[in-house]
């Protein structure tokens, strides 16, 4: 049983990892990793360096940890989900990168060493669904990070769900290795449960592979909408960590408050 007391589990499209990985193959991983050193190099206390060691939390494929461990750091990715974290390390062993894989919950883990960064990719964080999960994972992560070390956490724009109109798409095709992949997440008629914050995104992928098969993938995956101020309030309340810099995308560190802004990213240091 999880902090929450909710089973901490989240079923379907994350047992596929090729389906997963499919879908997210839209993203330019390499340049959102030199974002990542970019940042760490700008916000690290000025002796420390660059990072040797990067812990990648709710990882799936571990698509970031595998090309950090690739650039020489040493990598960790953790993940709940067993095919993801079996996916993570037959990926990490094809590529010759040396990857070390735990499977456990971000709410509450407990890995023997610290990390000189830690990051969470892609608005992981929908996943913790209640502000006791935020602040379980915060605990958890200030523990495995030194004093001065960074946790980068990539969240959804507010935008998202505040504007008119969103700044990413609900609904897109990519040209993938075996094939093309058409994708729907959330949007739609998935309605944000105005209480909780959290939408029920019904997902679907469908993998139309080169020779003719097609199978699709669905899902309904819990998301929790995180507003700003409501991070900064669970940081203060959590202890442990001071904003560092706050980033609108990973090409031209636009402010999180830009016009073109389209992801919230926050650069947290442990205090
Ligand atoms: C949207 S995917 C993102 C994967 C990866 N961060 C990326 O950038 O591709 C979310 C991942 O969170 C994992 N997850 C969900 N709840 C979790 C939890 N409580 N602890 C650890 N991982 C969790 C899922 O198994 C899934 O792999």
């Amino acid at each position: 049983m999880c902090p929450s007391g909710i089973i901490a589990w989240v079923p379907g499209i994350y047992d596929e990892p090729e389906f997963y990985e499919a879908a997210c193959a839209y993203r330019d991983v390499p340049t959102e990793v030199d974002a990542l050193l970019r940042w760490a190099g700008r916000h690290r206390e000025p002796d420390s360096g660059p990072p040797c060691s990067v812990l990648e939390l709710a990882a799936g494929p571990a698509e970031h940890a595998r090309e950090l461990a690739r650039r020489g750091l040493e990598a960790t990715a953790l993940d709940l989900s067993a095919a993801m974290c079996a996916r993570a390390g037959d990926l990490a062993e094809a590529a010759g990168a040396s990857l070390t894989v735990v499977q456990a919950d971000m709410r509450d883990f407990s890995i023997p060493r610290q990390f000189d960064l830690a990051i969470t990719m892609l608005n992981s964080l929908c996943h913790l669904l209640t502000l006791d999960d935020l602040l379980g994972h915060l605990a958890c992560v200030a523990r495995h990070l030194p004093r001065g070390g960074l946790y980068i956490a990539e969240l959804a724009h507010p935008a998202d769900f505040f504007s008119a109109e969103r700044r990413t798409s609900s609904e897109w095709s990519s040209e993938v290795n075996g094939g093309t992949v058409s994708v729907r997440w959330g949007g739609g008629k998935d309605e944000i449960d105005p209480v909780t914050q959290v939408t029920r995104e019904h997902v679907s992928v469908t993998y139309r592979r080169r020779g003719g098969s097609v199978r699709t993938v669905t899902d309904v995956v819990p998301n929790r909408f995180w507003t700003a101020t409501e991070l900064t309030a669970a940081l203060r309340l959590a202890g442990g960590f001071a904003v560092a810099a706050s980033y609108g995308d990973f090409e031209a560190d636009s402010p999180v408050d830009a016009a073109d802004a389209w992801r919230m990213i926050l650069v947290l240091r442990r205090q």
